[in-house]
C-alpha cells in the first residue's frame, strides 16, 4: 500500500513517532480490565498448555536480541518462569538441547531473518514448541511457528528497528502477563499491569515532546570517538539497544555494559574523551546506578542520565526525565530518547539514516 514519510525528513524519524499509536495498536483489544489479564487468542494455547511450561527460551537477532532480553525479565518477574534470550544466529550453529518442557519464542519485525527462521526449523525438527513475535503478518517466520503474537506496528521501512522494538517489549509485557495470571501473579498485580500498559501511549507522546532537547544533547555528543552505554537488569538491554540504535546509523563506536561491570575491566576506558549515556530507572536499583554515576563523573567522564528524575549536577552532565509507570513496564519508556539521540546525531554527521551502509533491513542469507 502506500507509504511515505508523511511529512517527515526521515522514515525513521516517522517510525519512532509514530509509538503512541503503534503501541496501542499492539495492544488494542488485548487487555482485560475486568479479570486484570491478556487476551492472546493467537498462540492457540489452552489453560492446561499454558501452564505446563517449566522455562522460556527467546531467540532472535540484533535489536529483536535486546528486545527479548526485556521479554525474558518481563516473564521472570511477572510469571515467575525461568527465562532467558540468546542471538538466534549464535543458538542455531550450537546443537541446542530442545527441552519439552521449555517454550521457544522467535521474534521477529520481518519474519523473514534466516538465521531466526532457520532456528525456528530445528527447534521444530526437534519437537520443539515455537511461538513467534512478529511484525510481518503472513511472513516466513510467522508461518513456521504454532502460534504467537502479531505486532501491528505497520511497515518499517528504516533499517533501524524502533517502532517494532517497542511493540514487541509490549508484546512481551502481554505475554508475561498471561502466563504470570495462571501462575501467581495476584489480580492487584495483573491489575497494576494493564493499568501500566495502557499508559504507555501517552507517556510515550510526553517523551517526544522533548525531541528538540535530545536533539541538542545529540550534537553535543557526536563529535565524540566513542560512547559507553550503561544500565543495571532492566536498564541493561535499554543500553545495549541503545548502543546498537547509535553505532548502526551515527557509525559513532559505542559500547554497552552492565553497570555493575563497569569496575570490572571497561572503566578504564572512562575519562574526558570517553561519555556514558546512564539509564537509570526509578527502581530498587537507583542508589547503585547512582553511585556508578559518581564514580564516572569522578574519572572526568562526561554522563547523560536517561532517568525519571533531575539527578544532582555532581552525578551528571545532563538528563532526559522520562514519565513513571510500573517498574517492569519503564524499560519500554526508557528506550524512546536514545531512539531520538541516535537519529539525531545521525542526522548531525549528516549520515544515511534511513539506509546506513553495508546494512539491510531484513538479512534473509546465511
Ligand atoms: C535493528 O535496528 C537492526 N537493523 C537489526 O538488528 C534487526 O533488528 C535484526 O536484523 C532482526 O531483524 P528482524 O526483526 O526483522 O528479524
Amino acid at each position: 500500500g502506500h507509504y511515505d514519510t508523511g511529512g517527515f525528513e526521515h522514515y525513521l524519524l516517522k517510525e519512532i513517532s509514530e509509538q503512541p499509536e503503534t503501541v496501542a495498536r499492539t495492544l488494542r483489544g488485548r487487555l482485560d480490565e475486568r479479570f486484570h489479564i491478556a487476551h492472546l487468542g493467537g498462540l492457540n494455547m489452552d489453560a492446561r498448555e499454558t501452564r505446563s511450561f517449566r522455562r522460556v527460551k527467546i531467540i532472535g537477532c540484533g535489536s529483536a536480541y535486546y528486545s527479548g532480553q526485556i521479554g525474558a525479565q518481563l516473564i521472570e518477574e511477572l510469571a515467575r518462569i525461568p527465562a532467558d534470550a540468546e542471538p538466534a544466529s549464535e543458538f542455531r550453529y550450537r546443537n541446542p538441547v530442545v527441552d519439552p518442557d521449555t517454550l521457544y519464542v522467535a521474534i521477529s519485525q520481518s519474519g523473514e531473518t534466516y538465521d531466526t527462521l532457520a532456528a525456528v526449523q530445528e527447534l521444530k525438527r526437534k519437537g520443539g514448541r515455537v511461538i513467534g513475535i512478529v511484525n510481518a503478518v503472513g511472513s516466513a517466520i510467522a508461518r513456521e511457528v504454532d502460534g504467537g503474537i502479531y505486532l501491528h506496528a505497520g511497515p518499517e521501512v528504516s533499517v533501524a528497528s524502533t517502532k517494532a522494538f517497542t511493540s514487541t517489549a509490549v508484546a512481551f509485557a502481554l505475554l508475561a502477563l498471561h502466563f504470570g495470571r495462571v501462575h501467581d501473579l495476584s489480580p492487584a498485580d495483573g491489575r497494576r499491569i494493564v493499568d501500566g500498559l495502557a499508559k504507555l501511549p501517552d507517556q510515550i507522546e510526553e517523551i517526544l515532546k522533548q525531541g528538540d532537547r535530545i536533539r541538542d544533547f545529540a550534537r553535543k555528543y557526536a563529535g565524540r570517538p566513542s560512547i559507553m552505554f550503561v544500565g543495571r537488569v532492566r536498564g541493561y538491554p535499554v543500553a545495549r539497544e541503545g548502543a546498537q540504535k547509535l553505532k548502526e546509523i551515527s557509525y559513532i563506536h559505542a559500547e554497552a555494559y552492565p553497570a555493575s561491570e563497569l569496575k570490572h575491566g571497561p572503566l578504564a576506558l572512562i575519562g574526558p574523551e570517553m561519555p556514558t549515556v546512564a539509564i537509570v530507572p526509578d527502581d530498587e536499583l537507583l542508589d547503585k546506578n547512582l553511585t556508578t554515576l559518581g564514580e564516572i563523573r569522578a574519572r572526568g567522564g562526561n554522563v547523560l542520565m536517561i532517568g525519571h528524575r533531575e539527578p544532582d549536577a555532581k552525578l551528571a552532565d545532563d538528563a532526559i526525565v522520562v514519565p513513571k509507570n510500573e517498574i517492569e513496564l519503564d524499560p519500554i519508556l526508557l528506550t524512546i530518547p536514545l531512539q531520538l539521540l541516535a537519529y539525531h546525531a545521525a542526522v548531525a554527521l549528516e549520515r544515511d539514516v534511513d539506509k546506513p551502509r553495508n546494512l539491510a533491513k531484513s538479512v534473509t542469507v546465511e
